[in-house]
């Protein structure tokens, strides 16, 4: 339909970028189709995209929403499978080309220069929807090729450092797919980092495209890449990767699958981005955290909370020998109680193997454990301010460490 729009307003239009290459490798996939189709579609238009996004919108009685400042709009169309498609609607760039004298302007193909600009070859290709040319495959820069042989290629050499979120976005797509970026383009992108152009990029946008990296199916794999290549390095501070991060950072992706197995009400409001953090930033000095922090927007309490964690962790390694007391359940109450559940993760990071067992029972059992009588029954019998929370902890202490059992907790007042 979007062609048939297009024919009728005169105007080349075409789906670009990761619609085409998803599509690309879900037809060349043994999995035969399974692999799902996005809903996100970029289209690019020949001419002038808003007065195209407005016409389809109309057409289509879809919602239109224009974006002025980067001329382009978004459509948001409901499909026959009540599914909502949001199609991005952008202008090819139009170059001129000045012939001494001759026809005032010459248009290039702007097509082609539009798909020139982007990232890597294999998010470089357009289809042509028009009806008469509809399902034209472009590729002017042997993107196709790099597809289907797995590569990561820049289409110019300043592509880094005109937009050097796309470092990330390489290591994203490397990993995803299972490709490998190309000599070249590994050449040039340890050049932008080197040169510091991660550094110069709004801290937002960087955390934009980590959270991205992210939400992969297997983000540890970015991350070691981004650790070897200095990445990590230079998005943050005084903040070595070295060998023990990377064996916390692989841990904290087993800790996060445990807890969404079997504890995955402790996973609630917690970002990935804030854990990963946690892990990472562990042994920065305070001076960089502050700037870190700052940098991506992390939450006001994020070093004080970190450094809690890591003060418990530290008590925790001196009561090691002392069995009979880690022990008991109501150790981790004692050292955890009123931490927020990023922390509760975190520590599960760092405490040892051998304990986490017990911790992980306490969670268990302290997320479940209601106390049958409450502060207003402690007043009755007369405990008065502090001591009615002094006695409750205690009562729930004892029920923690199987002392005294559901019900029973009228026997101690
Ligand atoms: N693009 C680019 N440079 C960037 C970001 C995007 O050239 N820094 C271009 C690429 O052609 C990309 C398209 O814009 O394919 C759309 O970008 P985006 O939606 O961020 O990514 P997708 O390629 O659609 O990938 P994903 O599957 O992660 O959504």
């Amino acid at each position: 339909l979007i062609g048939l729009y297009g024919n009728e307003l005169g105007l080349n239009v075409y789906v670009v970028g990761g619609f085409v290459r998803d599509l690309l490798l879900a037809i060349n996939s043994k999995s035969n189709g399974t692999k799902s189709i996005p809903y996100d579609i970029d289209v690019v238009v020949e001419g002038d995209g808003l007065l195209f996004g407005k016409y389809v919108a109309k057409q289509l009685r879809a919602k239109y929403i224009e974006h002025p400042k980067f001329h382009t709009c978004s459509i948001f169309y409901r499909n026959g499978e009540n599914k909502i498609i949001r199609i991005d609607i952008a202008t090819a760039r139009t170059e001129y080309y000045e012939e001494a004298g001759e026809l005032p302007k010459v248009e290039l193909s702007t097509i082609k220069k539009d798909l020139y600009r982007r990232d890597f070859s294999i998010n470089a290709m357009a289809i042509k929807l028009n009806s008469g040319s509809f399902g034209i495959l472009m590729d002017f820069f042997n993107c196709k090729k790099d597809l289907e042989e797995g590569r990561i290629r820049i289409l110019y050499p300043l592509s880094f450092i005109e937009d050097p979120t796309r470092i990330l976005r390489a290591i994203r797509f490397e990993q995803r797919f299972g490709f490998e970026i190309e000599p070249n383009t590994l050449t040039k992108l340890e050049e932008a980092v080197e040169k510091g152009y991660l550094e110069k990029v709004t801290g937002m946008r960087i955390r934009e495209e980590l959270e991205k990296i992210l939400e992969e199916p297997e983000p540890m794999k970015a991350v070691k890449r981004m650790g070897k290549l200095k990445i990590i390095f230079h998005l943050f501070e005084k903040t070595y990767y070295s060998p023990t991060l990377e064996k916390d950072l692989e841990k904290l992706f087993d800790v996060k699958n445990y807890f969404k197995n079997n504890l995955p009400n402790y996973l609630n409001k917690v970002r990935v981005f804030h854990l990963v953090l946690d892990v990472l930033l562990q042994y920065t000095p305070e001076e960089s955290l502050k700037k870190i922090s700052e940098r991506y927007g992390l939450p006001k309490d994020f070093i004080k909370n970190l450094k809690q964690v890591k003060n418990v962790y530290s008590e925790i390694s001196k009561d090691l020998n002392n069995k009979e007391k880690i022990l008991n359940l109501s150790y981790y109450y004692e050292k955890t109680n009123g931490f927020q559940n990023e922390q509760l993760i975190f520590l599960a990071v760092k405490l040892p193997e051998e304990l986490l067992e017990k911790y992980y029972e306490y969670l268990r059992k302290i997320e479940k454990l209601k106390l049958s009588i409450t502060g207003k029954d402690l007043l009755k019998k007369g405990y008065e301010g502090a001591q009615i929370k002094a006695k409750l902890e205690e009562i729930k202490k004892k029920l923690l460490n199987g002392e005294i059992q559901p019900g029973e907790e009228k026997n101690l007042i």
